[in-house]
Protein backbone atom coordinates (compact mmCIF):
# COMPACT_ATOMS: atom_id res chain seq x y z
CA UNK A 1 0.00 0.00 0.00
CA UNK A 2 1.85 3.28 -0.72
CA UNK A 3 1.15 6.77 -0.70
CA UNK A 4 1.91 8.56 -3.74
CA UNK A 5 1.44 12.78 -3.32
CA UNK A 6 0.90 14.78 -6.30
CA UNK A 7 2.86 17.97 -6.73
CA UNK A 8 0.02 19.76 -8.58
CA UNK A 9 -1.07 20.94 -5.39
CA UNK A 10 2.38 21.47 -3.73
CA UNK A 11 3.58 25.56 -3.18
CA UNK A 12 5.57 25.47 -6.66
CA UNK A 13 7.92 28.75 -5.05
CA UNK A 14 9.24 26.25 -2.38
CA UNK A 15 9.14 23.20 -4.28
CA UNK A 16 12.25 20.85 -2.85
CA UNK A 17 10.67 22.23 0.62
CA UNK A 18 7.18 20.58 0.07
CA UNK A 19 8.71 17.53 -1.65
CA UNK A 20 10.79 16.93 1.40
CA UNK A 21 7.94 17.69 3.56
CA UNK A 22 5.97 14.75 2.22
CA UNK A 23 9.18 12.54 2.26
CA UNK A 24 9.05 13.26 5.79
CA UNK A 25 5.65 12.37 6.47
CA UNK A 26 5.72 9.31 5.37
CA UNK A 27 5.18 9.24 1.65
CA UNK A 28 5.78 6.44 -1.09
CA UNK A 29 6.55 7.75 -4.35
CA UNK A 30 6.29 11.75 -5.44
CA UNK A 31 3.92 11.51 -8.20
CA UNK A 32 4.83 14.03 -10.99
CA UNK A 33 1.70 15.48 -13.53
CA UNK A 34 3.35 16.24 -16.85
CA UNK A 35 0.37 18.22 -19.11
CA UNK A 36 0.78 19.18 -22.38
CA UNK A 37 -2.66 21.39 -23.17
CA UNK A 38 -3.79 19.02 -25.78
CA UNK A 39 -4.62 15.83 -24.33
CA UNK A 40 -5.42 17.92 -21.61
CA UNK A 41 -6.96 21.53 -20.91
CA UNK A 42 -4.03 22.39 -19.16
CA UNK A 43 -0.20 23.32 -19.13
CA UNK A 44 2.20 22.06 -15.87
CA UNK A 45 5.75 21.51 -16.21
CA UNK A 46 8.19 19.22 -18.21
CA UNK A 47 11.57 17.41 -17.71
CA UNK A 48 13.58 20.30 -16.23
CA UNK A 49 11.67 20.51 -13.04
CA UNK A 50 11.77 16.42 -13.03
CA UNK A 51 15.56 17.03 -13.24
CA UNK A 52 15.20 19.40 -10.08
CA UNK A 53 13.17 17.23 -7.88
CA UNK A 54 15.17 13.96 -8.44
CA UNK A 55 18.12 16.04 -6.73
CA UNK A 56 16.12 16.63 -3.76
CA UNK A 57 14.39 13.68 -2.70
CA UNK A 58 15.01 9.65 -3.29
CA UNK A 59 11.81 8.91 -3.63
CA UNK A 60 10.96 7.01 -6.90
CA UNK A 61 9.27 9.65 -9.23
CA UNK A 62 6.12 8.74 -10.61
CA UNK A 63 5.35 10.69 -13.61
CA UNK A 64 1.84 10.79 -14.77
CA UNK A 65 1.99 11.48 -18.11
CA UNK A 66 -1.44 13.58 -19.68
CA UNK A 67 -0.03 14.17 -23.42
CA UNK A 68 -0.09 13.33 -26.75
CA UNK A 69 2.77 11.69 -28.74
CA UNK A 70 4.68 10.75 -25.10
CA UNK A 71 6.72 8.52 -27.21
CA UNK A 72 8.96 11.53 -28.40
CA UNK A 73 9.73 13.05 -24.88
CA UNK A 74 10.02 8.96 -22.96
CA UNK A 75 14.27 9.06 -22.96
CA UNK A 76 13.85 12.81 -21.92
CA UNK A 77 12.30 12.04 -18.76
CA UNK A 78 14.34 8.98 -18.45
CA UNK A 79 17.71 11.00 -18.59
CA UNK A 80 15.94 13.70 -16.42
CA UNK A 81 15.51 10.54 -13.25
CA UNK A 82 12.14 9.96 -13.64
CA UNK A 83 11.34 6.05 -12.18
CA UNK A 84 7.63 5.01 -13.45
CA UNK A 85 6.83 6.45 -16.32
CA UNK A 86 2.73 6.69 -16.68
CA UNK A 87 0.99 7.02 -20.60
CA UNK A 88 -2.38 7.16 -21.17
CA UNK A 89 -3.81 4.56 -23.62
CA UNK A 90 -6.18 7.35 -24.89
CA UNK A 91 -3.02 9.10 -26.53
CA UNK A 92 -1.02 6.10 -27.97
CA UNK A 93 -1.46 4.20 -30.69
CA UNK A 94 0.94 1.22 -30.19
CA UNK A 95 0.89 0.72 -26.45
CA UNK A 96 3.09 -2.20 -26.40
CA UNK A 97 5.58 -0.32 -28.23
CA UNK A 98 5.61 2.38 -25.82
CA UNK A 99 5.37 0.74 -22.86
CA UNK A 100 8.59 -1.78 -23.86
CA UNK A 101 10.45 1.55 -24.64
CA UNK A 102 10.13 2.91 -21.69
CA UNK A 103 11.38 -0.91 -20.19
CA UNK A 104 14.15 -0.77 -22.48
CA UNK A 105 14.87 3.12 -20.78
CA UNK A 106 15.36 1.27 -17.76
CA UNK A 107 12.10 2.22 -16.15
CA UNK A 108 8.88 0.91 -14.82
CA UNK A 109 5.83 0.76 -17.70
CA UNK A 110 2.58 2.44 -16.41
CA UNK A 111 -0.90 2.66 -18.56
CA UNK A 112 -3.12 4.65 -17.57
CA UNK A 113 -6.94 5.17 -18.25
CA UNK A 114 -9.52 7.93 -18.33
CA UNK A 115 -12.78 7.63 -16.28
CA UNK A 116 -14.86 7.28 -19.35
CA UNK A 117 -12.24 4.51 -20.94
CA UNK A 118 -13.56 0.87 -20.97
CA UNK A 119 -11.40 -2.01 -19.33
CA UNK A 120 -10.76 -3.34 -21.95
CA UNK A 121 -8.70 -0.70 -23.71
CA UNK A 122 -5.98 -1.51 -21.40
CA UNK A 123 -6.24 -5.38 -20.61
CA UNK A 124 -3.38 -6.40 -22.87
CA UNK A 125 -1.22 -4.28 -22.12
CA UNK A 126 -1.26 -6.01 -18.29
CA UNK A 127 0.93 -8.82 -19.94
CA UNK A 128 3.30 -5.72 -20.45
CA UNK A 129 2.57 -3.20 -17.75
CA UNK A 130 4.54 -2.67 -14.37
CA UNK A 131 1.18 -0.31 -13.20
CA UNK A 132 -2.32 0.40 -14.29
CA UNK A 133 -3.57 4.38 -13.47
CA UNK A 134 -7.09 4.28 -12.99
CA UNK A 135 -8.06 8.36 -13.30
CA UNK A 136 -10.88 8.87 -10.57
CA UNK A 137 -11.38 12.42 -12.15
CA UNK A 138 -11.37 13.66 -15.80
CA UNK A 139 -7.25 14.55 -15.85
CA UNK A 140 -6.62 17.99 -16.35
CA UNK A 141 -6.69 19.50 -12.94
CA UNK A 142 -6.34 19.10 -9.15
CA UNK A 143 -8.90 19.55 -6.63
CA UNK A 144 -11.98 17.77 -8.50
CA UNK A 145 -14.00 15.09 -6.84
CA UNK A 146 -13.54 11.82 -7.19
CA UNK A 147 -15.92 9.70 -9.15
CA UNK A 148 -17.31 7.08 -7.86
CA UNK A 149 -18.74 5.09 -10.83
CA UNK A 150 -14.85 4.53 -11.26
CA UNK A 151 -14.92 1.80 -8.42
CA UNK A 152 -16.20 -0.66 -10.07
CA UNK A 153 -13.57 -0.52 -13.21
CA UNK A 154 -10.46 -0.97 -10.14
CA UNK A 155 -11.78 -4.32 -8.87
CA UNK A 156 -12.19 -5.16 -12.38
CA UNK A 157 -8.73 -4.60 -12.89
CA UNK A 158 -7.22 -5.95 -9.93
CA UNK A 159 -9.33 -9.37 -10.93
CA UNK A 160 -7.79 -9.11 -14.03
CA UNK A 161 -4.38 -8.85 -12.60
CA UNK A 162 -4.96 -11.94 -10.31
CA UNK A 163 -6.34 -13.74 -13.04
CA UNK A 164 -3.33 -13.11 -15.15
CA UNK A 165 -1.17 -13.98 -12.05
CA UNK A 166 0.88 -10.52 -12.44
CA UNK A 167 2.69 -8.40 -9.99
CA UNK A 168 1.41 -4.90 -11.74
CA UNK A 169 0.57 -2.17 -8.96
CA UNK A 170 -2.89 -0.25 -9.72
CA UNK A 171 -3.00 3.37 -8.60
CA UNK A 172 -5.53 5.03 -8.55
CA UNK A 173 -5.38 8.93 -9.19
CA UNK A 174 -7.74 12.06 -8.56
CA UNK A 175 -10.24 13.48 -5.52
CA UNK A 176 -8.55 11.18 -2.82
CA UNK A 177 -8.54 12.19 0.70
CA UNK A 178 -8.77 10.73 3.75
CA UNK A 179 -12.90 10.30 4.14
CA UNK A 180 -12.60 8.33 0.85
CA UNK A 181 -9.32 6.00 0.60
CA UNK A 182 -11.03 3.63 2.31
CA UNK A 183 -13.56 2.83 -0.16
CA UNK A 184 -10.57 2.75 -3.13
CA UNK A 185 -8.75 0.58 -1.14
CA UNK A 186 -11.51 -1.30 -0.55
CA UNK A 187 -12.15 -2.00 -4.10
CA UNK A 188 -8.85 -2.97 -5.02
CA UNK A 189 -6.02 -0.46 -5.60
CA UNK A 190 -2.41 -0.12 -3.50
CA UNK A 191 -1.24 3.37 -4.83
CA UNK A 192 -3.18 5.96 -4.09
CA UNK A 193 -2.42 9.70 -5.16
CA UNK A 194 -3.40 12.15 -3.11
CA UNK A 195 -2.90 16.10 -4.20
CA UNK A 196 -5.15 18.47 -2.20
CA UNK A 197 -5.88 15.98 -0.06
CA UNK A 198 -2.72 16.01 1.39
CA UNK A 199 -0.85 19.41 0.36
CA UNK A 200 -4.69 20.62 1.07
CA UNK A 201 -4.25 20.09 4.75
CA UNK A 202 -2.07 21.66 7.82
CA UNK A 203 0.00 18.60 9.00
CA UNK A 204 1.13 16.18 6.17
CA UNK A 205 2.48 13.49 8.52
CA UNK A 206 -0.80 13.33 10.47
CA UNK A 207 -3.20 13.37 6.80
CA UNK A 208 -0.31 10.61 5.38
CA UNK A 209 -0.83 8.32 8.39
CA UNK A 210 -4.75 8.16 8.49
CA UNK A 211 -4.20 7.58 5.03
CA UNK A 212 -2.55 4.48 5.93
CA UNK A 213 -4.17 3.54 9.33
CA UNK A 214 -7.58 3.39 6.52
CA UNK A 215 -5.71 1.30 4.29
CA UNK A 216 -3.51 -1.18 5.27
CA UNK A 217 -4.76 -4.54 5.43
CA UNK A 218 -5.58 -5.54 9.31
CA UNK A 219 -3.91 -8.43 10.89
CA UNK A 220 -6.63 -10.77 12.19
CA UNK A 221 -7.94 -10.39 15.43
CA UNK A 222 -6.91 -13.20 18.02
CA UNK A 223 -9.56 -14.61 19.59
CA UNK A 224 -8.78 -14.30 23.14
CA UNK A 225 -7.78 -17.59 25.31
CA UNK A 226 -10.71 -19.17 27.33
CA UNK A 227 -9.38 -19.63 31.05
CA UNK A 228 -9.59 -23.15 32.50
C1 LIG B 1 -5.34 15.16 -12.40
C2 LIG B 1 -3.96 14.72 -11.95
C3 LIG B 1 -3.95 14.29 -10.52
C4 LIG B 1 -4.32 15.38 -9.58
C5 LIG B 1 -4.60 14.85 -8.21
O1 LIG B 1 -5.31 15.52 -13.70
O2 LIG B 1 -3.49 13.66 -12.73
O3 LIG B 1 -2.72 13.68 -10.18
O4 LIG B 1 -3.34 16.36 -9.46
O5 LIG B 1 -5.01 15.90 -7.41
P1 LIG B 1 -6.24 15.75 -6.42
O6 LIG B 1 -5.86 14.67 -5.44
O7 LIG B 1 -6.37 17.10 -5.81
O8 LIG B 1 -7.44 15.35 -7.23
ZN1 LIG C 1 -1.77 12.40 -11.92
Amino acid sequence: MKISPSILSADFARLAEEVQAVEKAGADYIHVDVMDGHFVPNLTIGPPVVKAIRRCTGLPLDVHLMMEGPDDFLAEFAAAGADILTVHVEAVVHLHRTLTEIRRLGLRAGVSLNPSTPVCLVEPALDYADLVLVMSVNPGFGGQELIPEVLPKIAEIRGLIIQKGRAAELEVDGGIKVNNIGAVAGAGADVFVSGSGIFGTPDYGQTISSMKNIISPRRPQRSPRKKG
